[in-house]
């Protein structure tokens, strides 16, 4: 018999689904309690002066609630909520549409803001310290810039490489946040709040196995939900329980620690291929047939949090529990460590 259920893509879950289970208000978004909180406080402030709030900074890896967190920022000041990102902002005409097309109190949302374009990132400068937008007209030695005056606006730039933000552009925001993995119990209530929303019977032993296997991540433990709905309407009347939830991420290779095909290819290849490295970014990314960037955005920080893999200036190298999760034996000590134990 061929299987009924299709394979769910565990990054990419569609966007109504995604959308259907943002939590709109902060008393709805768990976890994070140090960033919200802060957050909530600088939008009381604003609120009470009638001001606009700052800019603010969010990085993470993807999927814990930047995107979520922007909009629900805009709905607490009742703020219009504009959104882009740095890879769409081609021209500096691109940009000076955006801004001029802001009024007051705006939220200027950047996705991936570290991929804004160097030239581009200079003409938004002043746009965020003094509102003012630099026009340059002609060329040569008639080249001169106007100003042109903005409304003042919050741009709210999420990143997933804080690293690679420039630090003149860094600086210019009012506060930066950094969102962390998720702890189980977080994660749990999200996928019960999620199962709630989606009217699936799930017990608390069921949205646990769930969250327990979903790499820290909100949007990975929504789209496990999903998976393990079906699985569980189709053999087991509907109801996720732990055995459920645990035989459906098993069909589809989540083992205990949320890891997945993808990683389980990496340590693979760094333990087997490369001896354990240190091995570059680049030849890791060619050896599993996954992008760079990829690689290093989405699966790595989660293994290195995990401690399977540690990232050094001469590469990436396996951790004991890497070759214990592939099944290889643990690496002999270098001829070093053996003489010390003589
Ligand atoms: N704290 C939370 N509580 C409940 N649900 C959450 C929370 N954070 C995120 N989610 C859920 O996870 C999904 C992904 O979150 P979001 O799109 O905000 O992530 P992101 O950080 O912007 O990711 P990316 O970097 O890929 O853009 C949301 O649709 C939402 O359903
Ligand atoms: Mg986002």
């Amino acid at each position: 018999m061929t299987d009924p259920l299709p394979a769910p893509d565990l990054e990419h879950p569609p966007a109504d689904f995604e959308l259907s289970l943002r939590p709109p208000v902060f008393s709805e978004f768990v976890g994070q309690e140090k960033v919200t909180e802060r957050l909530l406080l600088m939008v009381e402030a604003a609120k009470r002066r009638g001001e606009v709030l700052q800019h603010i900074l969010l990085s993470g890896p993807p999927g814990l609630g930047k995107t979520t967190l922007a909009n629900i920022m805009a709905q607490a000041v009742g703020a219009k909520l504009h959104t882009t990102s740095g890879p769409q902002i081609e021209k500096a005409g691109d940009l000076a549409g955006i801004l001029t097309n802001l009024e007051k109190g705006d939220i200027l949302f950047i996705d991936e803001i570290h991929r804004l374009h160097p030239a581009i990132e200079e003409y938004l400068y002043p746009a965020m310290e003094d509102f003012r937008l630099d026009i340059i007209i002609d060329q040569g030695p008639n080249a001169r810039s106007i100003p042109i005056h903005l409304p003042r606006y919050t741009l709210v730039g999420a990143t997933t490489r804080a690293g690679s933000l420039t630090a003149p552009l860094r600086a210019r925001f009012g506060m930066v946040n950094r969102l962390d993995y998720y702890g189980v119990e977080d994660l749990t209530t999200i996928v019960l709040r999620s199962a709630g929303l989606l009217g699936v019977p799930a017990d608390e032993a069921g949205a646990r196995e769930i969250a327990s296997r979903a790499r820290g991540t909100p949007r990975v433990a929504n789209a496990l939900l999903r998976w393990v709905r079906d699985f569980a309407e189709v053999r087991a009347q509907g109801h996720i329980d732990a055995t459920v939830a645990d035989e459906a991420l098993a069909m589809i290779e989540i083992d205990r620690d949320g890891i997945d095909d993808m990683d389980r290819r990496l340590l693979e290849a760094l333990v087997y291929k490369f001896s354990g490295g240190p091995v570059g970014l680049n030849s890791l990314a060619v050896a599993v047939g996954e992008d760079p960037t990829s690689l290093e955005e989405v699966h790595e920080p989660f293994l290195i949090m995990q401690g399977f893999v540690k990232r050094t200036p001469r590469g990436r190298v396996a951790m004991p529990s890497a070759y214990l999760k592939v099944g290889a034996p643990a690496p002999r000590p270098a001829q070093g460590e053996l003489d010390l134990l003589h």
